[in-house]
Parts: structure tokens; sequence; C-alpha cells
């Protein structure tokens, strides 16, 4: 029995955002829908001393021989050593007999990809048809994948994008040009980024709401992924009212965290209020964007399912390119 180990290098030579990562994470959506996901509710743990917390993620899925477990970690201090803050790493387990088939050590590359693919298949099937402009809320990591994962779906010809961080905002254009092709345009504040666009990618981790009702127009959608833990909050909470189409990726998550949670506490939406999962949407059990004149909105806080979907296939372009080592565990 042997254990295959791929470093973050080798990850990023298996797998990035495209449309076979599209179509892994759509089809995950769809497996949580469908009910054949195991999904436990996320572990948290937190260490204090080094400004250091892991979160736990992980979900079986029925008919698949591996699945993934995830230990997603910041710790903010890491900087002072010269470490990313991010020590993040998969490990994809048997699901016949439970031992480890393989090590990811990914720093958070499988969640960066796995979560721009899912921004894409938010706008695969709420954003309208076509678009011209595209708008993104923080030019970090995040800010950098969902435009790839957007691009893959819709093909904007411009992109307006706002940081409350100058240098980083204009390295954003820098960088970001050449790699969607299309004009990236710094904007003056984030109510220029959602007047003009289109399709909106919330994505920072601000703790408090600026995302005004008031800026919002026919046919713009918005994926509000930034918030993914209880005190993260990027939109006023009166923006979920707005929204003709409420989408998120998992209730029973997005009712703690994220921004439905503050949708609730606020009293603006009840458990009972009409929000559609993307898994339902995804299988075909209920209808994504209807018409160009909708406001549609979508809450994603990361589900494990995501995890496994492309922990699995980041190790199986892994293996069909002959990449990682292997150790043997001296077992049949
Ligand atoms: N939902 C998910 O599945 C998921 C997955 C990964 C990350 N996240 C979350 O997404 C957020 C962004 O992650 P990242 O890796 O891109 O972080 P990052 O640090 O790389 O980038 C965040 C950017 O947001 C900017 N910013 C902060 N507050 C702002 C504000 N009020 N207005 C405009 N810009 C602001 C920062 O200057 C920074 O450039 C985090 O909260 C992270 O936890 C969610």
């Amino acid at each position: 029995m042997k254990v295959r180990i791929l470093t973050e290098k080798e990850l990023r030579r298996s797998i990035s955002v495209n449309q076979e990562a599209l179509a892994a994470i759509e089809e995950a959506f769809s497996w949580l829908a469908e009910g054949k996901a195991t999904m436990p509710p996320i572990m948290h743990i937190e260490v204090p001393e080094y400004k250091g917390d892991v979160d736990i993620k992980s979900a079986y899925v029925l008919g698949l021989e591996s699945f993934a477990v995830k230990l997603g970690a910041g710790f903010f201090e890491n900087y002072r050593l010269g470490l990313p803050n991010s020590p993040a790493m998969m490990v994809v387990l048997s699901a016949k007999t439970g031992f480890a088939e393989a090590v990811l050590l990914d720093n958070a590359y499988l969640t960066d990809v796995r979560t721009g693919a899912a921004g894409a298949v938010v706008a695969k099937h709420l954003a309208r048809a076509s678009i011209e402009s595209a708008g993104v809320i923080g030019a970090g990591a995040q800010g950098r994948y969902q435009m790839m994962g957007l691009k893959v779906v819709r093909d904007f010809k411009r992109l307006l994008a706002y940081d409350t961080d100058a240098d980083r905002l204009a390295q954003y254009k820098q960088e970001m040009e050449p790699v969607l092709g299309v004009e990236v345009i710094a904007a003056a504040d984030a109510s220029e980024v959602v007047k003009e666009s289109d399709a909106v990618v919330t994505s920072t981790p601000s703790r408090t709401p600026y995302l005004k009702p008031e800026w919002l127009h026919p046919g713009l959608h918005i994926t509000a992924m930034g918030a993914d833990l209880p005190d993260k909050q990027e939109l006023d909470p009166e923006v979920l009212r707005l929204a003709d189409l409420l989408v998120c990726d998992r209730k029973a998550q997005c009712f703690s965290m994220g921004e439905l949670h503050h949708g609730l506490t606020t009293g603006i939406l009840s458990e009972d209020s009409d929000i559609t999962e993307l898994g339902e949407i995804t299988s075909g059990r209920a209808p994504g964007r209807q018409n160009d004149d909708q406001i549609t909105l979508c809450d994603l806080t990361g589900t494990g399912v995501q995890d496994t979907a492309i922990a699995c296939l980041a190790l199986h372009k892994a293996i069909e390119n002959g990449l990682g080592v292997e150790i043997d565990l001296g077992l049949p």
C-alpha cells in the first residue's frame, strides 16, 4: 500500500480554474442536492497564542472510491517568519479502507481553485447570458481566481476592480489584464464597481458591510464569497431583501456564517425564506436566472463536498502526469 505526496508546485501543474474543474465542482453541488454527500459541520480550532486557526472540512460521497479531509489553516503571524499564512493541506482517504491514498500539500491552492470554480458555476446559472462588464471588490487571491472562473463561462469585455489598498489594486490591474485579456479599470470605490457591472464578486474579509442596496440595478448578479466566518460581512442585509433570486451553497452553513447569517440576525430573512441551494439548480431541480432583469445573489461559504471533488480531480491529474513521490506503508 502506497501514499502519494504532492507539493503545491506539483498540484499547480496538475489543475487550474478551467472547464474541467468547473464541471467537477458543478457535479459536487449536485451530489449535495441528490443526498449523496455526507457532509459534517466545519470543525474550527483556535490557536490564539500564535494568531492561528484551523478549519477542517470534509464530505464522503456515495459511490466515490475516495474522499478528502481538508485542514485549512490561517496563521497570521507567519509573515514574521517569512512563511505564507495558509499552511493548508488535504488528505485523500480510500472510501473502502479508510487508509490515506495521498497527502496534498497545497497551501490552500486547491481551495482557491475550487472556490474560483464555484464562482464560475454560480455565474453560469445566475449571471445574464451575455455580460459586458464584470466587477470585483477585493483584489486579493480570490479576486484573481473568481475572475479567472468567470471568464470560463462569460466573455466579459472589461473588469472594474476595487480594493481599499491602492498598491494591491495597481498590482492586480498589471497582473490580471494579460491573464484575462480584458481592460481592468481601477475603480474609485465599491459603489462604482456595483453600479457599472453586470456581474460582481465580493471577495474581501470585511467585518463591516459596505455594499449598499441603493447601488443595485436590474439584471445585476452578485456572488458574495468573502464572508466565511460568523463575524465577516460584506453586504448590507437590505441587499438580501432586494434579490429576486437568492441562492447559497449550503443553507445550514450559510445560516450560521456568511451573508445569510446576518439576514437572519437582522430579521430580514427567516430559515423559511425563499432561498435556493446551488445544487438544486445544477441538478435541474430548480431554475437559475429566468430573465435579464432579475437581480440574483449567491452566498458562498465553501463546502467540504467541493474539497472532496477538487482533491480527487487533482490527484487523478497528478497520477496521469506521473507527479509526486510515493511512500510504501509496508501493508498489502
Ligand atoms: N467562500 C469560500 O469558499 C471562500 C474560500 C476562500 C476564501 N474565502 C474568503 O474570501 C475572503 C478573501 O480571501 P482572499 O484569499 O482573496 O484574501 P486576500 O487577503 O488575498 O485578499 C483580500 C483583499 O481584500 C481587500 N479588502 C479588505 N477589505 C476590503 C474592503 N472593505 N473593500 C475592498 N477591499 C478590501 C484587501 O486589501 C485584500 O487585497 C476571505 O475572507 C477568505 O476567508 C472564502
